[in-house]
């Protein structure tokens, strides 16, 4: 039987079997080839979808606006200072009456219970873009752009290298799992996944084939590694206080040309973005000034190397996107 995720929401990849994830890989593909073609796929025609904004975003509220107008849909976008949510109105309230208005809704903000609540109140289908515990959206991308470098998901190695237990993170353990992937959190002992997800994903592990690996080691991480792949050491919300003890942490995982020489040869990088490759943020600049480093997560050639991929994994944003807002209203 087909695969058919119409209605659902899009919370976690834990509630999506492997072959609901290859789907929407292969819809995304598909919306990537007509647009790179240029023929019109207004789809959703007459549908309307609402993006919430809890936390600031470049590539998630672009990706879903320009999917939602490219599928024919209308599109709202609230911020935090322009709807009620939490503030006058309880996030029941707001989700019962988007539910009433909209066919889609998109959340960004601090806990999945917020986003679980909105799908379990509003009645329409519900996408996570990105929550303190999961950024699901953002590892279908992902995977586009791995499967587009390498074919075959299946047994390839993705190591994350810095903050194992934040939110993109744990979303990579869980899509790796579910692809069958060998996936490797790389960082302190300190910084490693919840157990409880370890546990889930070591079990989806022993269904899809997959490898769950955990070390402190950056040269164990970068062995054999397909996929070097890293994140900001901050995450959003997080106090600007952190940052020094966060710099002493991590800097051993840094992604630089040393690390990236370990990895295999045709190995790629991967970041979610945005990232403190250089001294062209004001935040870059300013832990320059107090910390003497001129990069963090990732050294400025390796970003911009041969072996990066991360603006074709920004791209993908869009298409994988899409694929999910058709997948569920269509
Ligand atoms: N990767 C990502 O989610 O980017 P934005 O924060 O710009 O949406």
């Amino acid at each position: 039987m087909g695969v058919n995720i119409r209605g659902r929401s899009f919370l976690t990849l834990l509630d999506y079997s492997p072959a609901e994830i290859r789907y929407l890989l292969d819809l995304a593909a598909e919306f990537k080839r007509l647009k790179a073609a240029g023929v019109e796929h207004k789809w959703l025609s007459g549908k309307q979808v609402v993006l919430l904004f809890e936390k600031t975003s470049t590539r998630t509220r672009c990706a879903f606006e320009v999917g939602a107008r490219d599928l024919g849909m209308g599109v709202t976008f609230l911020d935090p200072g322009s709807s009620q949510m939490g503030k006058k109105e309880s996030l029941a309230d707001t989700a019962k009456v988007l539910g009433r208005m909209y066919d889609g809704i998109e959340y960004r903000g601090f806990k999945q219970s917020v986003v679980e609540d909105l799908a379990k109140y509003s009645g329409v289908p519900v996408w996570n873009g990105l929550t303190d515990d999961f950024h699901p959206t953002q590892m279908l991308a992902d995977m586009l752009t791995v499967r587009e470098e390498f074919g075959e998901l299946r047994g390839r190695k993705l190591t994350f290298f810095g903050d194992a237990r934040n939110n993109v993170a744990n979303s990579l353990m869980v899509v790796c799992s579910k692809l069958g992937m060998h996936y490797c959190a790389c960082g302190p002992k300190d910084l490693m996944p919840a157990d409880w997800l370890v546990e889930k994903c070591r079990a989806v592990a022993e269904e899809t084939g997959a490898v769950i690996e955990m070390t402190d080691d950056p040269a164990q991480g970068a062995k054999d590694c397909d996929v070097a792949y890293t994140d900001i050491w901050l995450s959003m919300g997080e106090p600007a206080e952190l940052w020094a003890k966060r710099i002493e942490m991590l800097l051993p995982y840094q992604v630089n040309r040393e690390l990236m020489a370990m990895a295999k040869p045709n190995a790629i990088f991967l970041h979610c973005l945005p990232s403190f490759h250089d001294r062209e943020t004001t935040i870059g600049e300013e832990i320059y000034q107090k910390f003497g480093l001129p990069a963090m997560e990732v050294t400025d050639d390796v970003f911009l190397g041969k072996q990066a991929r991360q603006f074709d994994e920004a791209e993908n944003r869009m298409h994988t996107i899409k694929a999910v807002m058709y997948a569920t209203l269509k």
